[in-house]
Order: C-alpha cells, then sequence, then structure tokens
C-alpha cells in the first residue's frame, strides 16, 4: 500500500539519529483534512537560474522572503510563516511524524522515490505562499543552477548580510565565490579541476549511472516500512543534492546547520533554491531519452500523499490539503514549470 499522509495531531519529537532535538517542528493541527484542487492555471511560472535574476527580480524574492519571515512575527503559528515552511522539513525527515497505523515507524521523505515528488510539493506550496503574499501570480522560486560552471558557487543575492536572503549559518569558507564541489568529501583545490569534475559528476548521476527509474529517483517505499535510509536514495539525491547541502552547512554547529541538517535546512532560504535546481534535475531526467522507462507506475508510488498548508490564510479551524504523487502529473509539473535549459557534460 501507498505511505499514508501524516497525522499532525500525533507528531512528536524530532531525532538527529538516536538525539532528541529541542526544537518542536510540528506543524499547527489541522481540524479539517481536503483533498487538494488543483488550482486552474491561467499564466505559467517560469523558474529562472538565480545567478541570471536581474534586479527587479532579486528584490521580488528578498520581498517575499521578508514577507514570510513577518509573519512568524505576527504569528507564529501561521503555516505560511518562514519559520513553520522550515518546519516542515524538520517534521517530515527527522521523525517527528510517525507513520499511521504505524506509530513505531517514523515517516521519512528522503533516500527512496518520494524524494522528488515530496519536494516538488513542498516547493508548490512554498512558491504560492510567496505569489499569494507579493499578489503577484507569475512569482516563481530562482533555481542555484549548480549544474552550470557560471552557477557553482552559492548566488550572490544570498550573501548579503543585511537581507531577509541572508543566513549566518553557513560554511563561513564557502561563501562566494567560492567554488561548489559536488563530490562529497572531496580535497581537490583547483577550481578547474573542480568544475570539470562537477560536469562529469552530474553527467554521470543523470545519465551514466542510473539503469532504472529507481536508480536515480530512490528505491521503493511503502505503508509500513521502515524509514529508508541513505543507500537507498537515488543518484541525484545521495549525489549533487547531498553534496550541496554538506558543502555549505555550518561546520561551527553541532548538525553543521542550517543546511547541513535536515531539520534546520529550511531554515537557510538557499534551501529553496537549491532544491528549485534538485526539481529541475528530475525534469531534465525524465525528458533525456533512455532504454528503460522514466515513469513509476506502481500504484504505491503513484497514491502515496503527504499534508501540505496552502497559501489561503487560515485562522483555527485550520485546512490541510492532502496530496498525493499521481496530481502531480496532472498539472503542476507542467503549469508550474518550464525551463529552457540544455544539460552540459
Ligand atoms: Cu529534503 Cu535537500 O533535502
Amino acid at each position: 500500500d501507498p505511505l499514508l499522509p501524516p497525522d499532525f495531531k500525533s507528531c512528536g519529537v524530532a531525532y538527529v539519529g538516536e538525539d532528541p532535538l529541542d526544537v518542536n517542528c510540528c506543524p499547527p493541527t489541522s481540524d479539517v483534512i481536503k483533498d487538494y484542487k488543483l488550482p486552474p492555471v491561467h499564466r505559467l511560472r517560469v523558474r529562472r537560474a538565480a545567478h541570471r535574476l536581474n534586479l527587479a527580480n532579486v528584490a521580488k524574492y528578498k520581498r517575499a522572503v521578508k514577507m514570510m519571515r513577518d509573519l512568524d512575527v505576527a504569528d507564529p503559528t501561521d503555516p505560511r510563516g518562514f519559520s513553520q515552511q522550515a518546519n516542515i522539513h524538520c517534521a517530515y525527515c527527522n521523525g517527528a511524524h510517525d507513520q499511521v497505523g504505524h506509530e513505531e515507524l517514523d515517516i521519512q521523505v528522503h533516500f527512496s522515490w518520494l524524494f522528488f515528488p515530496f519536494h516538488r510539493w513542498y516547493l508548490y506550496f512554498y512558491e504560492r505562499i510567496m505569489a499569494d503574499l507579493l499578489k503577484d501570480p507569475t512569482f516563481a522560486l530562482p533555481y542555484w543552477n549548480w549544474d552550470h560552471p557560471k552557477g557553482m558557487q552559492l548566488p550572490w543575492m544570498f550573501d548579503e548580510e543585511d537581507s531577509s536572503l541572508y543566513d549566518p549559518n553557513r560554511n563561513q569558507d564557502r561563501r562566494p565565490p567560492a567554488v561548489l564541489n559536488l563530490a562529497l568529501n572531496s580535497t581537490i583545490t583547483d577550481p578547474v579541476q573542480i568544475i570539470s569534475n562537477n560536469l562529469s559528476l552530474m553527467y554521470n548521476e543523470m545519465i551514466g549511472t542510473p539503469a532504472s527509474a529507481t536508480d536515480f529517483m530512490g528505491k521503493a517505499y511503502r505503508d509500513g516500512d521502515a524509514p529508508p535510509t541513505y543507500p537507498d536514495g537515488g543518484t541525484s539525491e545521495k549525489g549533487s543534492h547531498t553534496a550541496v547541502h554538506a558543502w555549505f552547512g555550518d561546520p561551527r554547529n553541532e548538525y553543521n546547520e542550517d543546511i547541513g541538517n535536515f531539520y534546520s535546512a529550511g531554515r537557510d532560504p538557499a534551501f529553496y533554491s537549491h532544491h528549485a535546481n534538485v526539481d529541475r534535475m528530475w525534469t531534465i531526467w525524465n525528458d533525456i531519452p533512455a532504454d528503460y522507462p522514466k515513469a513509476i507506475t506502481d500504484p504505491d508510488y503513484l497514491n502515496a500523499s503527504f499534508l501540505f498548508y496552502d497559501e489561503t490564510k487560515q485562522l483555527p479551524p485550520r485546512r490541510a490539503a492532502a496530496v498525493n504523487i499521481q496530481d502531480l502529473s496532472k498539472g503542476v509539473k507542467t503549469a508550474e514549470k518550464v525551463f529552457p535549459l540544455k544539460l552540459r557534460k
């Protein structure tokens, strides 16, 4: 059977490994669960590369994050607020949510075929909340284009200390223009060599290595399964995706907070642009011809579902929206994303 959405009311303690965290990352509880209805799409959102964004769009993105941060102050339980949005990642990834009907099993949305669809839904609502706050239905998240040589450093907009996009909890040696290394634990220091290695690493995880959809996406994960672990993840998740988290997490902090640990990653605004690029990798991979089928048709995959709050301002009773993976293909992907891009070998 497919994984069921969590019950927000029974959300509990979050962990790193065996260590309980003293942060409460549970969402506000919802009194009503409705099935999410994809709203009609009038204009496509176009996500652009962060390093090529014009100043007006950078300013707009700063304003959106600022507005989300202001919601935190106005009402810390507002599900649209910046810290509640960050907590979503903690609750779904650090053991706070249990599987309904299997209370001894934590939900873990990494290291399995749920990785891409979960994060696509997560960004979908994050982006819609921002669009709603900005009153700009065309607003789209910029993506950190780390698969391209010009994007292989933190986009400057995230490094201005007085901006809403800044996060002090980052590896200080890796602020721009330090060159991003997509190989985990690499000791290479020559930037030209790093960039060339990054490009072959990207080629391998997108094209060279995967021989099946689950090789790329991650293994099956169903209702009643133990939480998957790192080796079960797909080439992309375990490769470039994890490397960016590890490269940029702050080694001064116990768990490499912020972006270096699941529970805290969403506190860094760069996280969402990182994942916008991860999401883009899914689209690119999907469009590259291969000698294996790209679509996973297992109903336990298609019907796996999650719970999110949407962009509407909600006073109690709050209504959480249940979404499933199948619905992504009914519109989220094509309606929300247009990617003018090329994968470079
Ligand atoms: Cu949910 Cu990059 O992790």
